[in-house]
C-alpha cells in the first residue's frame, strides 16, 4: 500500500507544532498510543528538523513527515531529517518538482481551480485545502471535487473533534488534518494522556463514520 493509500484509510493526519524537540517523541508515542500513525510535523520552528529526526529515528511505527514547506531548501532539509511526506500550505512548483523526483509523497495547499490545475499537471491526485473553514469548508471541497474528479482534498485549519464527522466520510476527502489532537497548550503541559485520549476519540469518530 502506497502513502496515499494508507493516509486514505486512516483519515487523520494531526498537526503538530514543536517548540522543544524533547516533546516529540512523547508527542509521537501519545498519538500512536491512541491509534494515529502519521504526524505532520511542521517547520515551524527553529527545533523542527531535530524533532522530524527524534521521531523517525526512535518511534518507527510513526510516519512522519513536514508540514509547513515554503521552499525548496525546507524540503531537502526536511526529507534529509527523516520526513517521509512534504505538506506545503500553498502550492511551490520547486518543492512539488523535488519531491517528484524523489519520490516522496507531497501535498501542496490548492484553494482555488487554478492552483488545483497546477497539482494535477504535475500528476498530483491528492491537494491540501487550507484553510478550510475560512475558504468553504466541505461544501467548497464538494464542488470543487465534483470539476476535479481526479483530485482528493486533505482539508486543514478549523477541523476538530466537533466536525471531523461531515468531512471523513465523503469520497473526494482523502484525509483531514488538524492540530485539535495534540495542540500547543497541551505539548506545552506535557499532557500527553490528553493527546492519547483526543487520538483515541477521533479514531473512533473515523471508524463510526465509515461505517456508516
Ligand atoms: C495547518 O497547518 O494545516 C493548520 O495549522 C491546521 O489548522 P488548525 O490549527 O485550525 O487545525
Amino acid at each position: 500500500m502506497d502513502f496515499f493509500e494508507k493516509v486514505s484509510q486512516a483519515k487523520i493526519v494531526p498537526v503538530v507544532v514543536i517548540e522543544d524537540a524533547a516533546d516529540a517523541i512523547p508527542c509521537a508515542r501519545a498519538l500512536l498510543a491512541g491509534g494515529i500513525s502519521f504526524m505532520e510535523i511542521t517547520m515551524r520552528t527553529s527545533c523542527a528538523l531535530d524533532a522530524i529526526r527524534q521521531v523517525k529515528e526512535n518511534v518507527p511505527e510513526m510516519t512522519v513527515g513536514a508540514g509547513t514547506v515554503l521552499s525548496l531548501d525546507n524540503a531537502r532539509d526536511a526529507v534529509a531529517a527523516g520526513a517521509s511526506f512534504i505538506v506545503s500550505p500553498g502550492f511551490c512548483a520547486e518543492v512539488v518538482d523535488y519531491c517528484i523526483g524523489e519520490d516522496i509523497p507531497v501535498v501542496p495547499g490548492c484553494v482555488t481551480p487554478t492552483e488545483i490545475t497546477a497539482a494535477v499537471n504535475k500528476g498530483l491526485t491528492v491537494v491540501k485545502f487550507f484553510p478550510a473553514s475560512v475558504y468553504g469548508g466541505r461544501k467548497a471541497v464538494k464542488e470543487l471535487a465534483s470539476v476535479f474528479r481526479m483530485v482528493k482534498f486533505l482539508p486543514t485549519g478549523g477541523i476538530n473533534q466537533d466536525n471531523l464527522a461531515e468531512y471523513v466520510n465523503e469520497p473526494y476527502i482523502a484525509a483531514v488534518g488538524g492540530s485539535w489532537l495534540c495542540p500547543a497548550k497541551l505539548i506545552a503541559s506535557h499532557d500527553f494522556d490528553e493527546i492519547t485520549k483526543r487520538s483515541y476519540e477521533a479514531v473512533r469518530i473515523v471508524r463510526e463514520e465509515i461505517s456508516l
